[in-house]
């Protein structure tokens, strides 16, 4: 590279469209001046150098070869149907310039999720309808959350520019390294966090938001209500660990639930006022009940204002005898109806018998609510899933979500452990989260 003046600096990303489009984001910085700027140039043929001619002289840059990486999966079963991928061009779907609205993404990291394993187990319902052929929800890209750098700002999008890092929200299409997205899914990265927390964010922080509004208990309508009782089942994992933090701004009193004891330190980190281990204590449904307290009027029944659950049968019916008055139960995951990874149950393959009898036991067994009995004793089971909400009420979604992050951006809200895994090690990510050991939020690094 031929470096003329007082340059210290010279960085080009550049990426080839199969229309000889090359896009490209300069950042120039010299002892006087700091300059960066974007266009889109178009060439006869893909080149390999590219001479930018500047007051101070010309440069001649080596244009990188474009590669597209994205981790995709052709058919239902085991980790072992995440295909990583590097193509030599974009997808027909994000070539060209980028369109009205709309901001173009180099993810640099993208947020696993408990839901991406059900995804690419074909058990996931938004899937089949909004991805793949024939309604099979194959093939599909993973994945709801990244964060990286804008390369791309299509016309009537203000507010954003390019090089600026951000993340992002996205029904699917995640586990990629380049994402197109409505600009209004697009937001700053909170002070202090840096790209893999940011991209942990979004997905977990918003299920809990949107799980602890169906429960009445955030946002706080009135800080002269009194605090409720809240309970939260699988604490420490990353719909969990943000269930509690913002439980916890709202001054309520959490009971934290973890499987195995060393998560214990995490949830008590989040300020939970009482935190219960599952594995080797077999009175941890007593402790529960004893740290719900005495009822609040004399001679009623006690219990949780509010239980969050994503278990699915293994705890919904304790969860529901377990509420107070008025209680609500707040299902949103039916994780524990699935064999962890590496129990006999699981297979690779997702065809064994053994893992459909397992699905299929558990499906019979996963509780149904009787209208009279809610009635009679005044509880209520409430149920979502975010994923066929996202063209539904989007400012409502977007003012949830500002809600998050101006908490992380006052720092009342901590990132979670984040583990990276690089993207070609996408099946190591969900084996670890299938085992249910992790704790915190995982994410795949792209480069
Ligand atoms: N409805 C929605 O819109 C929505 C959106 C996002 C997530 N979700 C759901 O929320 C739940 C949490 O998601 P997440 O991504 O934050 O995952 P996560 O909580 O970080 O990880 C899963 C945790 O669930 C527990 N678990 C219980 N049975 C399990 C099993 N059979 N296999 C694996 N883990 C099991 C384990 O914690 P403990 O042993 O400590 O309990 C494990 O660490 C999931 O059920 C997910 O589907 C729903």
């Amino acid at each position: 590279m031929a470096i003329h003046g007082t340059m210290m600096r010279f960085d080009v990303a550049g990426f080839h469209y199969p229309e000889h489009y090359l896009w490209l984001s300069v950042t120039v910085e010299t002892h006087s001046c700091f300059l960066r700027c974007t266009g889109a140039v178009r060439c006869r043929r893909q080149v390999q150098t590219l001479e930018i001619r500047l007051p101070s002289g010309s440069v001649a840059v080596e244009v990188p070869p474009m590669t597209y990486k994205q981790v995709v999966i052709r058919s239902a079963g085991g980790s072992d149907r995440l295909e990583f991928e590097s193509l030599a061009s974009l997808p027909p779907e994000l070539e060209g310039p980028t369109p009205e609205g709309c901001v173009d993404i180099r993810v640099l990291r993208s947020g696993v999720n408990f839901a991406d394993t059900a995804v690419r187990q074909g058990l996931y319902a938004s899937a089949k309808k909004y991805e793949g052929v024939n309604g099979t929800g194959f093939p599909i890209v993973p994945g709801f959350e990244v964060a990286g750098e804008v390369v791309g700002v299509g016309e009537g999008v203000s507010g954003r520019t390019v090089g600026e890092q951000v993340l992002a929200v996205s029904r699917f299409k995640c586990y990629a390294s380049r994402l197109r997205v409505a600009s209004h899914l697009v937001f700053s990265i909170p002070k202090g966090w840096n790209l893999s927390e940011a991209a942990g964010l979004p997905a977990a922080a918003l299920t809990a938001a949107y799980a602890l509004e169906l429960g009445d208990v955030w946002p706080r309508k009135d800080h002269r209500d009194r605090s409720k009782r809240l309970l939260v089942h699988s604490a420490a994992g990353g719909v969990g660990s943000f269930l509690v933090q913002l439980a916890k701004a709202q001054g309520h009193f959490v009971v934290g639930i973890v499987g195995r004891q060393s998560k214990r330190e995490l949830v008590q980190s989040f300020n939970a006022d009482v935190v219960i281990h599952k594995e080797g204590n077999p009175k941890w449904k007593a402790e529960a009940v004893e740290a719900a307290g005495a009822p609040l009027v004399p001679g009623e029944r006690s219990g949780y204002d509010a239980i969050f659950d994503a278990n699915g049968v293994s705890t919904l019916s304790w969860s529901f005898e377990n509420l107070g008055p008025c209680g609500r139960l707040v299902v949103y995951g039916f994780h524990s109806m699935l064999p962890k990874s590496g129990s006999v149950w699981a297979s690779r393959s997702c065809c064994s018998v053994l893992y459909w009898l397992y699905l299929a036991y558990n499906y019979l067994r996963t509780p149904a609510f009787n209208p009279l009995d809610m009635t009679a004793s005044n509880r209520s089971v409430m149920a979502f899933n975010l994923s066929f909400l996202f063209d539904f009420e989007v400012h409502k979604f977007v003012a949830r979500f500002e809600n998050i992050l101006k908490l992380a951006n006052e720092g009342k809200l901590k990132t979670p452990p984040v583990r990276v895994f690089p993207a070609p090690e996408a099946r190591s990510a969900h084996d670890v989260l299938e085992s249910g050991n992790s704790v915190g939020k995982l994410v795949l690094e792209f480069e």
